[in-house]
């Protein structure tokens, strides 16, 4: 049976959510390898730093919600906060887990998103999102994001951050992700979710969000995300994790 489960009066089945963001996990997977170990380190990171679980995390560019499933259930008095600029990833985020994990609508191009968000928070976590915005947005971004962090809170970064290392033996050890078929399986994905009914209103909204949004990729080494940060005013900045051309940086605030 339907449903209403979003604020906006959108009618969401419950099972049919929890269908397409298990499907967008299986997109996400062909996109990023190894993102089970990737989230593995950033758990045992914020265990580590904070000598216990974190009390307030915040998952920005969170999507439908998966990682904050995850850290919800890992941390069980955790709150955990996902903020998102799409209704369609929030409408499943929400309908999924149903209070679990708070989902806020918030643009990360513009810093009111850190009023919106609030502050205290122990772990930030940006998961392939900052390659949404240009360079000097993600320049911003650290700033940003050290406002919402408590002293000695963590902020997590994973995207694609190529060129370090040595690429031909990296590659050998960890081959390539085929981008090409993951571009395939995203068109898919929003081409089925495209046709829900249920989700015209959300999908308007959304079409009028990224119509005016030129697509950025923006890329740049662990280096320059590093020095972003210490120049943000983080204390340490480095990379944790690498898998080819996708790495994850972690910054204390
Ligand atoms: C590739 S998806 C990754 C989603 C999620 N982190 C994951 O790993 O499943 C990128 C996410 O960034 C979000 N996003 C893009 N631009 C954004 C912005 N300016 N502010 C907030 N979120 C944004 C998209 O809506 C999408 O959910």
């Amino acid at each position: 049976m339907a449903t209403p489960t979003h604020a906006s009066g959108i009618v969401l089945d419950r099972h049919q959510a929890v269908r397409w963001r298990e499907s967008w996990a299986h997109v996400m997977g062909r996109f990023v390898p190894h993102l089970a170990s990737l989230e593995e380190t950033l758990c045992r990171a914020t265990e580590a730093v904070r000598g216990r679980a974190p009390g307030r995390v915040l998952d920005l560019g969170g999507g439908p919600g998966l990682l904050a499933e995850r850290m919800a259930r890992r941390w069980t008095d955790a709150a955990v906060t996902l903020m998102d600029i799409d209704p369609v990833l929030l409408a499943l985020a929400r309908s999924a887990l149903r209070g679990e994990v708070r989902a806020l609508e918030g643009d990360l191009s513009v810093p009111d998103w850190v009023d919106r968000a609030g502050g205290g928070y122990d772990l930030v976590t940006v998961v392939m999102t900052l390659h949404y915005l240009p360079a000097p947005q993600v320049r911003a971004f650290y700033d940003d994001a050290r406002r919402c962090l408590a002293a000695g809170g963590l902020l997590f970064v994973a995207d694609l951050m190529p060129d370090e290392g040595l690429p031909s033996l990296m590659g050998a050890l960890n081959p390539a992700p085929d981008e090409a078929a993951a571009e395939v399986a995203w068109a898919q994905w929003w081409n089925g979710i495209g046709k829900m009914d249920s989700l015209r209103p959300l999908l308007a909204q959304r079409a009028a969000i990224f119509e005016s949004r030129l697509p950025i990729g923006f890329t740049a080494p662990a280096s320059w995300h590093a020095t972003a940060a210490r120049e943000a005013g983080f204390g340490e900045a480095g990379v944790l994790w690498r898998c080819g051309r996708h790495a994850a940086l972690a910054a204390v605030a």
